[in-house]
């Protein structure tokens, strides 16, 4: 494998940033995610777009034009021979001596990116069954509109999640309302039938999956209510699913080991995931 490192490839064994990158001192960084799907990266332009805000929120130079970005990803995909599986980049505020305030105008930021293939056949395998889903509390910062690399939060509740033998965590505030997954967004078809989803309004991660996917259903005159739901509602579900980059659209079908509908993956779950492929392919 090989990893694009500011301006050179290198052996994935041997790619290595400062030990004084505000990435690794400060979590001082973003991130983007795409799924490579047959050669092709999903959502390209929605990904690069929520790239750009997140570094123009935090005030983190542009890196690069978003053609040599593209043509960077491109190249990390072709160099590693993935044909399904995800593209990474991350982008933080540079190297600089210790210290909090951002470091001299001027200061290059870092640029890593890294690809790696993934078999279809493991995510086919987790749509055909689904999965269980453990909700943790959401202890995370109010700006998790950013994509950043502060990600302790997530990493602990996915790991409690792996620990309980589920796969996804489910978040929740303290209204009980279900935000997000630890990498993914939450859906649910409620006991009515009704698709819902979080607003981004609340403070969740505006995912490009999502965004597609919520095209995807207008386009299909399929009714959906944008508007939080609670684990009990998720619980009472007749199905609920989770999307993100690499995952697409994953069927949950336990919340805390309480079965979701009849247990397995649901009529419009699997629909919405087919439709997404459709798209993406
Ligand atoms: N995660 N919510 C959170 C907290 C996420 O980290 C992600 C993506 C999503 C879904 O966004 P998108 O559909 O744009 O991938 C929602 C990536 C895949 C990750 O952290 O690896």
């Amino acid at each position: 494998r090989v990893a694009y490192v500011n301006g050179s490839y290198s052996p994935h064994g041997q790619a290595v940033v400062h030990i004084e990158d505000r990435g690794f001192q400060f979590a001082d960084g973003v991130y983007e995610v795409w799924s490579v799907f047959d050669g092709k990266m999903a959502d390209f332009e929605g990904h690069m777009t929520r790239l750009h805000r997140s570094l123009n929120e935090l005030r983190i130079d542009i890196p690069m034009s978003a053609a040599a970005l593209t043509q960077v990803l491109r190249e990390t995909i072709r160099r590693n021979r993935v044909v399904n599986g995800i593209v990474y980049l991350q982008v933080t505020r540079g190297t600089a001596r210790r210290d909090h305030p951002f470091p001299a105008p001027g200061t290059p930021p870092s640029v890593v990116v890294t690809a790696k293939s993934i078999p279809l056949a493991r995510g086919e395998a987790q749509a055909r069954k689904g999965v269980a889903v453990l909700t943790q509390p959401d202890i995370r910062w109010g700006r998790c509109d950013i994509k950043t690399v502060g990600l302790l939060p997530n990493i602990l509740a996915k790991q409690a999640a792996r620990e309980a033998g589920a796969y996804e965590a489910w978040m929740v505030d303290e209204m009980g309302l279900v935000t997000e997954g630890s990498s993914t967004n939450a859906w649910i078809v409620d006991e009515n039938g009704k698709l819902r989803t979080r607003d981004t309004q609340a403070n969740i991660l505006k995912g490009c999956t999502r965004t597609t996917l919520m095209e995807l259903i207008k386009e299909h005159g399929v009714e959906l209510d944008e508007r939080p739901f609670s684990v009990e509602e998720a619980k009472r579900a007749r199905e609920a699913f989770f999307t993100a980059a690499g995952a697409f659209v994953t069927p949950a079908v336990s919340i805390d080991g309480t079965k979701i509908g009849d247990g397995k993956p649901g009529p419009i779950t699997k629909r919405l995931r087919q439709l997404y492929l459709e798209q993406a392919r």
